[in-house]
C-alpha cells in the first residue's frame, strides 16, 4: 500500500482537511550549542513536515546535526529560532512525542516485558492490557519466548528489537527514531527493516527516522530529507511513492538510492 503524501490511503485521517495538516512539523529550526569559545552552529533553519501516519527520514553526514534536530523535535533542546508544531499547533513537544535515543536505554534490572511496558506504567495505563499488547509485539518482532530475559541476556540485535517494541508501545502518535538499526550485521538489519515496516504499517504511527544507510532510507520512507554537513540545512526533499513491501533490488529502489547519494555528495 502506498502511503505517499497527499494520497487518500492514510487510515487514520478523518477528513481531507485533516490530511493536509502534518502530524509533526518543524519550521525554520536554528540551533547552536554554547561552547567556552563561543557558539557552535548546528542547525541553520531546518524545515520539514510529516503527515499523519507518514514516515520521513533524515539522512546526512555524521555530525551534521540529526540527533540535535530530533532532540529539538522531542522538546529536549529549545531552538534559537523556529518552532515545532504538532497537528498544526505550535507546542512544547516535551512529553507529547516519543523519542528513541541513539544509545540503548533499556533498564538492566527489568526483564524484557518489564522494559516493554515501561511507558504504559509511567502513564498509569492498565498493566494487563499493556502486557497483552507487548506480547503481540514480541511475536511480531521475533522475540516471543524472551519476555522474561534480562537485557544482558539478549544479543545486540535483540536489544534493539526490544527498544523498538518499547517505543511502539507508546500511546503517542509521533515517534522519533534515532538510528534504531545502527551497529547491526547486514542480515539482522534487513530482517529488522521488514519487521519495522510491518509494525509501523499495522500501528499507523507517524515516524521521523534517522539513518546513515541510503538503502534503508529508500526502503522505509515516504519522504526523505537530505541534510548538508553542519550546520545542517535541507539540501533535498525527496517524496517516495513506491508500493510496499519494497524490494531492495528493484530498479526504483536502486534509482532512489543513487538520487539520495548524489544529493549527499553534492553538499547542497
Ligand atoms: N551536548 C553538546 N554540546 C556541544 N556540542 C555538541 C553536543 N552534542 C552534539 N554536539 C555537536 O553538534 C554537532 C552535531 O551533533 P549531532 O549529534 O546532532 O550529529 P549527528 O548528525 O546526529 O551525528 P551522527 O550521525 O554521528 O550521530 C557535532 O559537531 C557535535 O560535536
Ligand atoms: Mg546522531
Amino acid at each position: 500500500m502506498s502511503r505517499g503524501v497527499g494520497t487518500t490511503s492514510c487510515p487514520r485521517a478523518a477528513s481531507a482537511v485533516e490530511q493536509d495538516v502534518p502530524a509533526l512539523e518543524l519550521r525554520g529550526i536554528a540551533f547552536a550549542y554554547p561552547l567556552l569559545a563561543g557558539l557552535l552552529p548546528v542547525l541553520a533553519g531546518v524545515s520539514l513536515a510529516v503527515p499523519p501516519g507518514g514516515w520521513a527520514t533524515l539522512i546526512g553526514p555524521s555530525g551534521c546535526g540529526k540527533t540535535t534536530l530530533l532532540k529539538v523535535a522531542a522538546g529536549l533542546l529549545r531552538p534559537a529560532e523556529g518552532e515545532v508544531l504538532l497537528a498544526g499547533q505550535p507546542v512544547d513537544p516535551l512529553g507529547k512525542v516519543t523519542y528513541m535515543p541513539q544509545a540503548d536505554t533499556l533498564l538492566p534490572w527489568r526483564d524484557a516485558l518489564g522494559n516493554a511496558i515501561l511507558a504504559a506504567e509511567v502513564d498509569g495505563r492498565s498493566r494487563a492490557a499493556a502486557r497483552a499488547a507487548a506480547r503481540d509485539l514480541f511475536h511480531r518482532f521475533g522475540l516471543a519466548g524472551f519476555e522474561g530475559a534480562y537485557p544482558h541476556e539478549l544479543s545486540g540485535g535483540m536489544r534493539q528489537r526490544l527498544a523498538l517494541i518499547r517505543t511502539f508501545m507508546s500511546h503517542r502518535d509521533v515517534l522519533l527514531l534515532d538510528e534504531p538499526l545502527g551497529a547491526l550485521d547486514a542480515l539482522t538489519r534487513a530482517a529488522l527493516q521488514e519487521w519495522l515496516a510491518e509494525v509501523w504499517e499495522a500501528l499507523g504511527k507517524t515516524v521521523l527516522f534517522v539513518t546513515h544507510d541510503v538503502e534503508e532510507a529508500a526502503l522505509l520512507s515516504d519522504r526523505i530529507y537530505v541534510l548538508s554537513p553542519r550546520p545542517a540545512r535541507v539540501v533535498a526533499e525527496l517524496p517516495v511513492d513506491l508500493p510496499r513491501p519494497r524490494d531492495r533490488t528493484s530498479g526504483e529502489v536502486v534509482g532512489l538510492k543513487a538520487q539520495v547519494l548524489t544529493h549527499l555528495e553534492s553538499d547542497g
